[in-house]
C-alpha cells in the first residue's frame, strides 16, 4: 500500500512545531541551547511523538534522539532522516525543528497505512547544530559520522561546564560516544529537510528546492589585550583601547568579505572588559563566523583578515590572540539523491529547482559517511535566526508529500559512492 499525506498531517506538523517552541530557557522567546533543561524536555516530547508514530526510540551518548521504523528486510541498509532541535537565542520555530518533526510525520504516514519500506528509516533529532552554548558545533552528527573527538567534549560553556559534564547531567554517558558511530555499509543515505533561511525560493515562487551544496564555514574567538585605564585622565594618543581596536577589526571583516563574491563574515558577539562606563577597555573579545562557497575561498579570505587584524593591533599597541572554535569544509549533495528528489518534486507538479546553502547543517557532518540530500522549504521574507521566521502550512504539506514520495521511490541499494 502506498502512503499519502493529508491536509491533517500538515496541520498536525504545524501544531507540533508551535508546541515544541514552548520548550525554552527564556519565557516569551525561543532559546533552547544544547543540553539545557529545555533541550532535555524537548527531546522527551520528540521521543513521545516518535513512539506514537510507531518507532522504537533511544537516546545516543550525545543526547541525539533516535527513532527507528523497521523495514521489511532486516539486513537492508538504513535510511537516516534528521535535523536538530537546539536553537539560537530568540529563535524562530522552524530552523532544525521542521526537519525533525517532518521526519516523524513521514513515518507516521507510513505507519498509518501499514506501509513498510524495504529498508529501515531512522529519524534523528540532533541537539548541537547551532553552537550557541559550547565552542564548536555539530557534535551530535559528528558522533554519528564517527568524526567526533575527545577534545570536542572537553570544551566548556561560559559557566565552565564541559560538554562531558552536561551530558552526564542529562543521563548520557559521553565516554560511550564511539558507539554512536554508524558504518558506511549499513547506510542508504541521510536526508534533511530544512527551512531555506534565505529569500531565493520565495523570489522563485516555489514551495521547495533541492540543495546542491553547503558552504564551508569557520568560527574563531579573538581576544585583544590593551591597557585598562582611567577614562578621564589618559589622553587619547596614549591609550591602548582594546575595544576601539576590536571595532576596527570588525570593520575590516566587513570590508574584506564585501569585496569577495559569496563570502560572508559576521561578528555576532563582542564584549569589553572590565566593562565599566569610566574605564578604558583593557580587553575585548569577539567571535567571527566566516563562510565561503569553497574552503579555498574561505581560507584565503581568513588569511587576509588575520593579516589585517595583526596590522591593526600592531599599530594600536594591543596584543592579539585567536582561537579557532569550528571549521568545516562544506559538502556537496549526492547527484543520484538530487535527481530522485527532483523527480518527486516534478511528480508533485512543481518545477525542480536547485540552490546552494549558505547556512550550516547536520548534513555536512554526515556527508563524510554517506550520501546526503537536503530539501529546502520556502521561508517568508527570507527571515531566519529571528522569531519572525515562518513557513506556510501549504508548503509544509508539499514538503511532507515530496519526502514521502521520495522515500517510497528509493531502491534499498544505493549506487556506488563516488570518491572525491
Ligand atoms: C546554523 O544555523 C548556522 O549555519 O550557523
Ligand atoms: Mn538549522
Ligand atoms: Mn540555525
Amino acid at each position: 500500500m502506498t502512503a499519502a499525506v493529508t491536509a491533517e498531517d500538515a496541520a498536525r506538523l504545524m501544531a507540533r512545531l508551535d508546541q515544541l517552541a514552548s520548550f525554552t530557557e527564556v519565557p516569551g522567546q525561543l532559546t533552547r541551547p544544547y543540553l539545557s533543561p529545555s533541550h532535555r524536555a524537548a527531546a522527551g516530547q520528540v521521543a513521545a511523538w516518535m513512539r506514537d508514530a510507531g518507532m522504537k526510540v533511544s537516546l545516543d551518548p550525545l543526547a541525539t534522539v533516535v527513532g527507528r521504523y523497521d523495514g521489511t528486510d532486516p539486513a537492508a541498509r538504513t535510511l537516516l532522516v534528521g535535523s536538530h532541535i537546539d536553537t539560537v537565542r530568540d529563535a524562530g520555530k522552524y530552523d532544525g525543528n521542521l526537519g525533525v518533526l517532518l521526519g516523524i510525520g513521514l513515518v507516521e504516514a507510513l505507519h498509518r497505512s501499514g506501509t513498510r519500506l524495504p529498508f529501515a528509516v531512522e529519524i534523528l533529532a540532533f541537539g548541537d547544530e547551532e553552537g550557541v552554548r559550547f565552542p564548536g558545533t555539530l557534535r551530535g552528527s559528528a558522533a554519528v559520522a564517527g568524526t567526533l573527538t575527545d577534545a570536542q567534549l572537553d570544551v566548556a560553556d561560559a559557566d565552565g561546564v564541559t560538554v562531558r559534564q552536561a551530558l552526564r547531567e542529562v543521563g548520557c554517558d559521553p565516554s560511550a560516544y564511539p558507539t554512536a558511530a554508524r558504518r558506511r555499509d549499513d547506510l542508504l543515505a541521510f536526508l534533511e529537510v530544512h527551512i531555506e533561511q534565505g529569500p531565493v525560493l520565495e523570489a522563485e515562487d516555489l514551495p521547495v528546492g533541492i540543495v546542491t551544496a553547503i558552504a564551508a564555514a569557520s568560527r574563531f574567538e579573538a581576544t585583544l589585550s590593551g591597557t585598562a585605564g582611567h577614562a578621564g585622565t589618559v589622553p587619547m594618543r596614549l591609550r591602548q583601547d582594546a575595544l576601539a581596536a576590536a571595532a576596527e577589526c570588525v570593520l575590516a571583516v566587513e570590508r574584506i568579505c564585501a569585496a569577495r563574491h559569496e563570502l560572508v563574515g559576521t561578528v555576532g558577539r563582542i564584549e569589553a572588559l572590565p566593562g565599566a562606563v569610566n574605564v578604558i577597555p583593557g580587553q575585548a573579545r569577539f567571535s567571527l563566523d566566516l563562510r565561503g562557497p569553497t574552503h579555498a575561498e574561505r581560507d584565503s579570505a581568513w588569511g587576509v583578515i588575520l593579516a589585517e587584524w595583526e596590522a591593526i593591533c600592531r599599530r594600536r599597541g594591543t596584543a592579539l590572540s585567536v582561537r579557532q572554535t569550528h571549521g568545516h569544509d562544506g559538502c556537496t549533495c549526492a547527484p543520484w539523491l538530487m535527481d530522485a528528489m527532483g523527480a518527486a518534486i516534478a511528480r508533485a507538479g512543481i518545477p525542480p529547482f536547485r540552490l546552494p546553502s549558505g547556512a550550516g547543517h547536520d548534513a555536512m557532518s554526515l556527508a563524510g559517511l554517506t550520501d546526503v540530500a537536503m530539501l529546502f522549504v520556502r521561508c517568508a521574507g527570507g527571515i531566519s535566526h529571528n522569531p519572525a521566521e515562518s513557513i506556510t502550512e501549504g508548503d509544509a504539506q508539499v514538503a511532507l508529500s515530496v519526502m514521502l514520495d521520495l522515500v517510497q521511490s528509493l531502491s534499498p541499494i544505493p549506487p556506488a559512492r563516488e570518491t572525491t
